[in-house]
C-alpha cells in the first residue's frame, strides 16, 4: 500500500480509496502504539521537520511522536526563534532547511494556501498541519478513524458539525472527505459563521441546533476561533453558548449512542460544558490518541511511495 502523491496538502483532491488506505494503515500503527515498545525501524535515516508558524498542542506533539515511533529524526522549527523574524522569506526558509537533507516538512501556517505553495517549491514531501481557514487534513483523517472505530462504519452515518464553520479548516477537510465517504453531513452555526459556498460539500445547513443534532450518530463541536475574528461576529460568548452550544437536553435528540467529538482546544462552557466534554459519550481524547496512528500512517504512506520498503512491525 502507498499513496501515489508527493504531498498531503488537503482532502479536496484525495480519493475515497486513498482515505480508506490511510485509515486501514493507521489500524496497524494503532496496534504498534499499544505495544510495550512503540517503535518500528521503518524510517530510520529519514529526517522530518515540523515547520509551525502557529501555536499547536496536539498536532505538533502528535507529528513529533509519530515521526519518532517510525524511527525518523524529527526536528521542531519555531518560527518566533527563526530568521523569519529578520525578514527571510517563507520559500528561502524552506529551501535552506531542505538543503540540509530534509525528507519531509510538516507545516502549519496562518495563510490559506501557503502549504500548497511550499509543496510546489520543495523536493521534500509536505504534509499540511493546518493552513489558515483552508484545510487540516490529518485532523479530519483522525476524526474519521475515530468514527469508524466507534461506529464500525462510515457510510450512511449522520454527522453534525456545529460552530464556527467559516473559519474552521477542520470542518472544511471533513466536509470534503465525508462527501466522498457517503456520510450525511449537517452544518449549524451562527449565520455569520456559515460559508455562503457550502453547496460543493453536498451537505445540509440547518436552521436550529435541534435540527442539526436530531438522529445524529456523531456530533462534532467546534471552537470559536477568537484569533480569527470569531468574537467580532458574535454578540457575546454567553449568548453563543445559549444558542449554539451543546447541552444535555439537546444531546437527547441525537441517537442514544451518539458520540461527541471536538478537535480541541475546547473552550469549556462555550461550545460545550465540562459535563459533556468529559462524559461517557465523549471521544475527544480518543481522537487525540488516534492522531498518532493516523499521522504515522500518512508519513509512512507518503514516504514509501515509489520505494520498496515494507512495514516492519
Ligand atoms: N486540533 C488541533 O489542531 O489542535 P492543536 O491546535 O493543538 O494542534
Amino acid at each position: 500500500m502507498s499513496l501515489s502523491r508527493k504531498d498531503l496538502t488537503g482532502l479536496i483532491d484525495v480519493s475515497k480509496d486513498e482515505i480508506l488506505t490511510i485509515l486501514e494503515t493507521a489500524e496497524k500503527f494503532k496496534e504498534i502504539n499499544q505495544r510495550e515498545i512503540k517503535k518500528v525501524p521503518t524510517l530510520k535515516g529519514k529526517t522530518i521537520v515540523n515547520l509551525f508558524f502557529e501555536p499547536s498542542t496536539r498536532t505538533r506533539t502528535s507529528f513529533e511522536i509519530a515521526g519518532k515511533r517510525l524511527s525518523a529524526d524529527t526536528i521542531n522549527f519555531t518560527a518566533s526563534a527563526s530568521s523569519t523574524t529578520k525578514g527571510e522569506t517563507l520559500i528561502d526558509t524552506v529551501k535552506n532547511i531542505e538543503s540540509m537533507g530534509v525528507d519531509m516538512f510538516v507545516v502549519r501556517h496562518y495563510y490559506s494556501g501557503s502549504v500548497k505553495f511550499i509543496a510546489e517549491n520543495t523536493r521534500a514531501h509536505v504534509i499540511n498541519a493546518g493552513d489558515g481557514t483552508n484545510e487540516h487534513p490529518t485532523q479530519s483523517l483522525l476524526d474519521l478513524f475515530t468514527i469508524k472505530e466507534k461506529k464500525g462504519r462510515l457510510e450512511g452515518l449522520n454527522v453534525a458539525i456545529i460552530g464556527d464553520i467559516t473559519h474552521s479548516r477542520v470542518a472544511r477537510s471533513n466536509a470534503w472527505a465525508m462527501k466522498k465517504l457517503g456520510i450525511n453531513l449537517k452544518l449549524y452555526g451562527p449565520n455569520t459563521m456559515i460559508p455562503k459556498d457550502y453547496e460543493p460539500f453536498g451537505c445540509t445547513v440547518c436552521s436550529s441546533i435541534d435540527e442539526a443534532v436530531e438522529d445524529c450518530d456523531v456530533i462534532m463541536m467546534l471552537r470559536i476561533q477568537l484569533e480569527r475574528q470569531g468574537i467580532a461576529l458574535l454578540p457575546s460568548l454567553k449568548e453563543y453558548s445559549k444558542l449554539f452550544g451543546l447541552n444535555k437536553d439537546r444531546l437527547k435528540k441525537a441517537k442514544k449512542d451518539a458520540i461527541i467529538m471536538h478537535p480541541g482546544p475546547i473552550n469549556r462552557g462555550v461550545e460545550l460544558p465540562s459535563l459533556l466534554a468529559d462524559c461517557e459519550q465523549s471521544v475527544i481524547l480518543d481522537q487525540v490518541e488516534n492522531g498518532v496512528a493516523v499521522r504515522m500512517a500518512v508519513i509512512y504512506l507518503l514516504t514509501i511511495q515509489n520505494a520498496n520498503q515494507k512495514l516492519e512491525a
